[in-house]
């Protein structure tokens, strides 16, 4: 990367460095990374420099952090979530294990209808106490990037409370999240009996209030048996688009739905899951650069068996993002390693590719891949300083998040360096 020169304010030394930038892992010994305005400035190897790169590194800067040979990689961007809800279904957990499945839950009433209950019930306070927990875990991870969904209102109260908090979550931490409002998640049950009369509740009245409100980005659905159609989807998003929305689906998750390729010939960014898609599905999502965003932690808490293809994914150059989906029923997992260890034991995704998943192709389902998911010169300084000896050390040593120092935007949120001197 040729170096602008400008005032630096902070400069990490002593690093090694996986930028993550061309879609390759880019390993870079003895580096350093150079950051102005909240901006990386400059990132590379500190040895046969050009003449900028060399004067931006005998910049006295306002902060010098010795790395300690430590690894820096991009913020992890957690392309997924639903972390805003309240209640809990500990109790659904020990059905399953007594072989009930999430689909007969659903069925009985339980499942997303009883997240819907206690959120209703929750208030603001409530809801934004115990999701910033569960953020906590997850930025001790090494999460920068969130998104963040709605989907446990399914009323426009309750869902625009939910992308309340998740703004006063955006305020209150030093991360950035993208909202998505998942009006679709499933049909309520006073709309029982009436499931046009919900997508005309979510296209008349919901996108048109979220939208005046400027309180989400994007728009999801879940396009399954238990959920939506195709042609439902295909309603909420014909709306949603003419709004400005973005779009993404949970798509081809418990059955062949045929989402996939209906959210990819829509311009979605990413379709989600997707333990059932077919070639066809995947030839759309090839055709029109729709990022394929892997649930690992849903596919095994579920204990399903059916497996994305991954390989169909490679050979069309489908990019690959890995994501917690952390939610109360289908994925409580607050860790973005355990993740990462599971998309490759699970999944048989490489380490590098994982890695990218979490990385820059995270930020690709966002459409934030100009500013984030890796270390280049003009992107967000959102990164993280690793206590490890390799890179692949974030998905083998599963469960451990040695993190040393988090930064967003070049402003340091965790800083554990100290205790190591
Ligand atoms: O991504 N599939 C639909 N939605 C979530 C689960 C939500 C829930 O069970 O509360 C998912 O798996
Ligand atoms: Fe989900």
């Amino acid at each position: 990367m040729e170096p602008v020169p400008q005032t630096i304010d902070t400069l990490l030394i002593n690093c090694r460095l996986a930028p993550m930038a061309d879609n390759k892992l880019c390993p870079i010994e003895n580096a350093a990374v150079a950051i102005s305005n909240g901006k990386v400035a400059w990132a590379g190897q500190t040895q046969n420099l050009s003449d900028n790169a060399a004067q931006i590194l005998k910049q006295d800067p306002k902060q010098t952090i010795d790395c300690q040979n430590g690894w820096v990689l991009p913020g992890f961007v957690d392309c997924h979530t639903h972390l805003v809800w309240a209640g809990s279904r500990s109790n659904e957990f020990e059905m399953r294990l007594n072989g009930v499945t999430y689909e007969e839950i659903s069925k009985q009433g339980g499942g997303i209808f009883s997240t819907v209950k206690a959120t209703r019930k929750a208030t603001r306070k409530e809801l934004f106490e115990s999701a910033s927990k569960r953020i906590k875990s997850l930025l001790n991870t090494g999460v920068t990037t969130f998104e963040i969904k709605s989907g446990y209102g399914l009323d426009l109260d309750t869902e625009l409370k939910m992308l309340e908090v998740i703004d006063q979550l955006n305020t209150a931490f030093p991360i950035h999240i993208e909202a998505t409002f998942l009006g679709a998640h499933t049909l309520p049950p006073e709309f029982k009996n009436n499931l046009d009369g919900y997508i005309d509740l979510i296209t008349k009245t919901m996108l048109p209030e979220v939208k005046n409100q400027s309180i989400a980005t994007a728009v999801d659905a879940f396009c399954e048996r238990i959920a939506f159609s195709r042609d439902q989807t295909q309603k909420v998003f014909e709306t949603a688009k003419d709004l400005g929305f973005n779009i993404k689906l949970h798509a081809e998750q418990l059955s062949d739905s045929d989402g996939a390729a209906l959210a990819a010939q829509m311009r979605a960014l990413s379709c989600d899951h997707l333990e059932y898609l077919s070639r066809y599905g995947a030839q759309q999502m090839a055709k029109h650069n729709t990022v394929a965003v892997l649930l690992p932690g849903a596919f095994y808490f579920l204990k399903e068996s059916k497996k994305p293809p991954v390989q169909t994914l490679r050979d069309l150059n489908i990019p690959i993002a890995v994501s917690t989906d952390l939610n109360p029923g289908s994925s409580p997992i607050h860790s973005m390693p355990l993740i990462l260890n599971m998309a490759c034991m699970l999944f048989n995704l490489t380490c590098e590719e994982a890695l990218l998943g979490a990385t820059i192709n995270g930020a690709k389902a966002l459409g934030l891949d100009k500013q984030k998911g890796s270390i280049e010169t003009g992107k967000d300084a959102d990164l993280v300083v690793w206590d490890i000896d390799l890179p692949a050390d974030l998905c083998y040593l599963s469960g451990l998040s040695p993190v040393d120092l988090l930064m967003v935007g070049g402003k340091i949120t965790l800083n554990h360096l100290n205790c190591h001197q």
